[in-house]
Parts: structure tokens; C-alpha cells; sequence
């Protein structure tokens, strides 16, 4: 997703076949809590300030120390299916270069006053997407990806507004933070990014590894880097209404099926040849006047809609794929987990994967589906019935046996 005014944007990164996993030295450890302190915890959070206001949560996630360490960053930042960005400030002068970067570019950055941006971490790094388990109190439909920022001390993106919801995570080392709202949201134009004129903020914080600053959408914010240090930006994803519109409409059209021809018997002889027939036009309008949608329909593409991923996102097919029979029963085993990319969504019956429907065969099974999109993990499902789709979307890449 592209942040409309955000320099790095929300865009999702992809994945490809036959790409190495990479690992950070530290995994966080399963099962750790996000800590609200005088936030109260995600049911205050949401009624105050989620899409209201701003929230410092000191001490959050101490895992964020240790979701990726600096090589594997860089090497990330290598990989033409990552999507990367650098950018280097002289003075109050911003440079922007897109990946992938060589090794040799990151030896020749000066000591200090850049930052590193690498989108879609989530989809790379297992650390990276468990830390999302911790912001499941918002709907995984409004979810977009972690992004994460390595900076050299001094290095940041310059002030400016983002159009989306963010958690910015302190990982190693320390930011400055300073933010607050503003009427004026002119833009630098000499600028490759989208960098505040005039910048007046309101609050000074030093995030230290662990702590949280969300930011609802359109508050000028600016991170400087005190020491080398790395943040995780949490992005959420909100829908612009033209792409919805134009979306339900092509949805609409594969739906429709309208019966009937203009006919126009005893139609007078005209000298006007070239004039639209206004008869003509009242039937194109009562003909359009025809076309109907449910509600049912709304949340199929709804489900549709919201569950596709981001066209530049591949799943990855297992290298060796296990046949159905020792597939299931690892699954029985070890349980189902849907792939970091996977996007699982639902609303009673409805029920997308991907973008592709799902056809519960009963109750039992509806409600699995629903836990499995809950937690994005499962133990087996009861009886045989989603034996095959599990398969298939194992052999996809969209699920994976094991850590249920
Ligand atoms: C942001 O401002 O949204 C994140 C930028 C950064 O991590 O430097
Ligand atoms: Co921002």
C-alpha cells in the first residue's frame, strides 16, 4: 500500500520461489506480552486513541531488540524481490535511492545522517511477522505490513505525515521522536520525498529498545537517530473509496446478467440522423436501473476484495512438497498455520483465502475456518472435508504444517 504523503511507502514487499529464510541470531520468545502500562491494554487503547490519538507505550515489546540482526538486514536489502529504500540527508537536503543496494554501497555510506528502509519484513523474517501476533485487537483486514528502518546516528526521513495508523517499534538503539498535529501540511518541493515546509511539533519523546509510539493517521512526525539504531513501523492499510467503487463494479459485472434488447417499432423518420434518440437513452438508464446487489454481495467482495494481496506478492511452493497422506498427517500431528502472506478473512459463511473462496462444507468446519483466521494457526480440522483445500493450499504456499 502506497502511503499518499508517507516518503516510505506502505507498499507490500513480495516473496519468491526458491528464497533462503532468513533468521534473526535472537528469536523472540513465544508467548511474550505486550506491555500497556498506564494505556490500560487494547480495549482502552481502541476507545481512546486508536484513529484519535497519539500513545507512547514505554517498555511494549522488549523483543523488538532482537527481531532481525544488522547482516541479515543488509542482505535483505539486497534481494530484488524486497522492496528498499535509502535515504541519506545532507544538511536539510534529502537523497533517495531505491533498492536492491550492493554490499559495496553499504561500505561507502558516511558515518553518519542515513537511513535504511525495508518494507514487507513480515513476509521475510519469522521474528518480524510473530511480532504481529501482539496487534490482533485490530482486524487483520485493516493490517498492512512491518517495516523496518535501520539508521546511522542523525539519520531519518525528514518530518512529514503519514495517511495510515502506525505503531513505530524501537528496536536496538535510540530515536528521537518529535510529532503533534498541524494545519499546515505543505510540502518541500525540492524535496525527492514527501518533507514537511514548516515542521512544528508538539512532543519530544527518546524511544530506548522496546518502546512504542503510535501515531493515527496525519500527524507530522520526524524520527532522528541518536545512535545507530533500528525502528519497526506496524502499518495499517485503509481503503481509498474510488478504488473500492471501481473494484465492486468489476465485481458487479461478472455478476450480471441482464435479459432483454432495445427495440423501437414505429419509430418516426428523423432529419436528425446524427442525434442521440432520447427513447435510446431512457432505456440504457432503466436498463442500468436494473442491475441489483444484495448484501450478500457487498460482503463477498468485501471478503474478496480485502483478502487479495498485493499484486507483487508471490507465495513460495514448498521445495519438496509432501503428498496428501503424509501431509495431513503431520498436519494431525503438528497442527496448520497460514503462510506469513496469507491473508484469511470471514464474515459467517463467507470465507476468502487469498482472494479465493472458501466453501465450508458445515458448522463444524465454519467455525474452525473461523479460529484458524483468528489466530492464523490450528490444530487439525474435524473429519476429512478440508483435507483437500489444505492440501492445495499447501502446495500453493499459502499454508503450512506444524506450530499449531
Ligand atoms: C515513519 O516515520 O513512519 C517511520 C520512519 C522510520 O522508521 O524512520
Ligand atoms: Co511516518
Amino acid at each position: 500500500m502506497t502511503a499518499t504523503s508517507h516518503p516510505p511507502s506502505r507498499r507490500r514487499a513480495s516473496g519468491v520461489p526458491d528464497t533462503p529464510p532468513t533468521r534473526a541470531k535472537a528469536q523472540p520468545s513465544v508467548g511474550s506480552v505486550l506491555r500497556w502500562g498506564s494505556q490500560g491494554g487494547p480495549a482502552l487503547f481502541m476507545e481512546r486513541c486508536w484513529h484519535r490519538r497519539s500513545a507512547l507505550l514505554r517498555g511494549a515489546l522488549e523483543e523488538a531488540a532482537s527481531v532481525i540482526d544488522e547482516p541479515t538486514l543488509l542482505r535483505l536489502a539486497g534481494r530484488d524481490d524486497v522492496e528498499s529504500r535509502l535515504v541519506i540527508r545532507e544538511g536539510r537536503q534529502y537523497t533517495l535511492e531505491h533498492g536492491p543496494f550492493t554490499r559495496a554501497r553499504f561500505r561507502q555510506l558516511p558515518p553518519r545522517d542515513w537511513t535504511l528502509l525495508v518494507q514487507g519484513l513480515d513476509h521475510h523474517v519469522p521474528a518480524a511477522s510473530r511480532l504481529l501476533d501482539h496487534f490482533r485487537f485490530v482486524p487483520q483486514a485493516r493490517l498492512d505490513d512491518v517495516m523496518v528502518s535501520l539508521a546511522a546516528p542523525g539519520g531519518g526521513v525528514g518530518p512529514h505525515v503519514d495517511s495510515y495508523d502506525v505503531f513505530l517499534l524501537q528496536g536496538p538503539g535510540r530515536r528521537h521522536w518529535r510529532h503533534g498535529r498541524q494545519r499546515d501540511l505543505s510540502l518541500d518541493p525540492d524535496q525527492p520525498l514527501k518533507i514537511l515546509r514548516h515542521f512544528k511539533p508538539s512532543n519530544d519523546d527518546i524511544l530506548e529498545p522496546g518502546d512504542m509510539l503510535y501515531l493515527p493517521p496525519h500527524v507530522a512526525h520526524d524520527g532522528v537517530a541518536i545512535d545507530r539504531c533500528m525502528t519497526f513501523s506496524i502499518g495499517f492499510r485503509a481503503p481509498e473509496a474510488g478504488d473500492v467503487a471501481r473494484g465492486f463494479l468489476e465485481y458487479l459485472a461478472d455478476q450480471t446478467d441482464l435479459a432483454g434488447r432495445f427495440a423501437d417499432p414505429g419509430r418516426a423518420a428523423t432529419s436528425h440522423a446524427g442525434r442521440l434518440p432520447p427513447d435510446l437513452i431512457d432505456w440504457i438508464g432503466s436498463t442500468i436501473g436494473r442491475i441489483r446487489w444484495r448484501r450478500s454481495d457487498i460482503t463477498r467482495y468485501a471478503a474478496e476484495y480485502l483478502s487479495t494481496p498485493k499484486p507483487q506478492v508471490l507465495f513460495e511452493r514448498p521445495h519438496a512438497p509432501l503428498e496428501r497422506k503424509p501431509f495431513l498427517a503431520q498436519v494431525k500431528r503438528a497442527g496448520i498455520r497460514l503462510d506469513p502472506r496469507s491473508i484469511l478473512l470471514y464474515k459467517g459463511q463467507t470465507i476468502y483465502l487469498n482472494g479465493t473462496v472458501v466453501d465450508p462444507v458445515d458448522k463444524a468446519h465454519v467455525q474452525w475456518l473461523h479460529r484458524f483466521a483468528d489466530h492464523r494457526r490450528a490444530q487439525a480440522p474435524p473429519g476429512q472435508a478440508l483435507d483437500e483445500w489444505m492440501h492445495v493450499g499447501y502446495e500453493c504456499g499459502e499454508l503450512l504444517p506444524g506450530e499449531a
